[in-house]
């Protein structure tokens, strides 16, 4: 098959409506999309991705109005989170109507729903009359895709059609958040902080290593890896404990310029951790492709997308 990648919707519309998975940009990352109600079109997404089928979907939507039709119950915080953060970077789970497949839940009791906050995904999920459900458009257990040519390098000839919405604005994933027992729970860090989720829903309960439990809501722990290996500490430790590796370095802030690295990339010139995040995941790409023998990260300040960013390096490290 041959892939195209263009800014074209009508395009994008006509794939989509023969029941082909395409690219997609959001402002977190590329996601993979299908109609979130049609099961074929669905499982076309878990054969291209490679990923195991008790991995659940999220179904993007245009508005909180239209997110109405696949979700049962609305609990109060629920209302409130969806009127300050949506389109944006938050996934609310909820107890799922009828009418979406069990294949996208994985056979799960809620939805994951969200309105991404990019203005050609939501162009096209206005022009659409389903919904879609996306993951994120790398083949499963590889890092997330920020780019429309992250995607064809990975899924070229697997999809006819990337739509090029640029390098998304955030960087990682969205915040997954859902509600047990009048608690406000929050089941992956993304892109939207703790510190923004408690201004309006007030104190949240973490619950975020629920790793490979396929009944459990979250994500698995093997996620986000680059194919080098990828050691988290401080720089200097990392040097001093494996003297013989060849490591390129993922910093926060620039290093003072040593001659004997072989590749620094730093995040972020001022250490801003929206910007981090914005460069997380091209970074890692970009070290990965190297000739280095590995990688060395430095975990970032825990505030803001620090956590989410941690997060990601946990998971991708060994
Ligand atoms: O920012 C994002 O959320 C991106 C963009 C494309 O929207 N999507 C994304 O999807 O990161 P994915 O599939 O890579 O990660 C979604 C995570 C999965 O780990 C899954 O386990 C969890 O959300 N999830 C989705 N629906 C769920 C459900 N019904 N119940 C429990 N967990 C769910
Ligand atoms: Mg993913």
């Amino acid at each position: 098959m041959n892939t195209l990648i263009g800014t074209d919707i009508s395009a994008a519309r006509h794939f989509l409506e023969a029941g082909h998975p395409i690219g997609i940009p959001t402002e977190t990352v590329y996601g993979l999309a299908a109609s979130a109600l049609s099961p074929a079109a669905v499982a076309r997404i878990f054969e291209v991705k490679n990923r195991p089928t008790f991995d659940p979907l999220i179904v993007h939507v245009p508005d909180a109005a239209a997110a109405q039709n696949y979700a049962l119950h609305w609990p109060e915080t629920a209302r409130r989170l969806a009127d300050a953060f949506w389109p944006g970077p938050l996934t609310l789970l909820l107890e799922k109507r009828d009418i979406v497949p069990d294949l996208v839940t994985a056979g799960l009791p809620r939805v994951g729903l969200r309105v991404p906050s990019h203005p050609l995904a939501l162009q096209l999920l206005q022009t659409l009359s389903f919904p879609l459900a996306a993951p994120s458009a790398n083949p499963f257990g590889y890092i997330s895709p920020t780019t429309a040519q992250h995607v064809f390098d990975q899924l070229q000839s697997l999809i006819p059609y990337i739509l090029d919405g640029g390098p998304c604005r955030v960087g990682v994933e969205s915040t997954i958040i859902g509600f047990e027992d009048g608690k406000t729970v929050v089941y992956r860090l993304g892109g939207l902080s703790i510190e923004q989720l408690e201004q309006v829903a007030g104190p949240l309960t973490l619950q975020l290593h629920q790793s490979s439990n396929p009944a459990a809501p979250g994500m698995l722990t093997t996620h986000y890896a680059p194919r080098k290996p990828l050691y988290l500490g401080p720089i200097d430790e990392l040097k001093e404990r494996f003297p013989q590796l060849r490591a390129g370095l993922l910093t926060l802030c620039p290093l003072p310029q040593k001659s004997a690295d072989i590749l620094c990339i730093s995040l972020s010139s001022e250490g801003d951790l929206n910007e981090a995040a914005q460069h997380l995941f091209a970074a890692m790409r970009l070290l990965d492709q190297s000739d280095v023998d590995a990688i060395f990260a430095e975990p970032m300040p825990e505030t803001g997308l620090g956590r989410a960013i941690n997060d990601r390096l946990k998971r991708a490290a060994v």
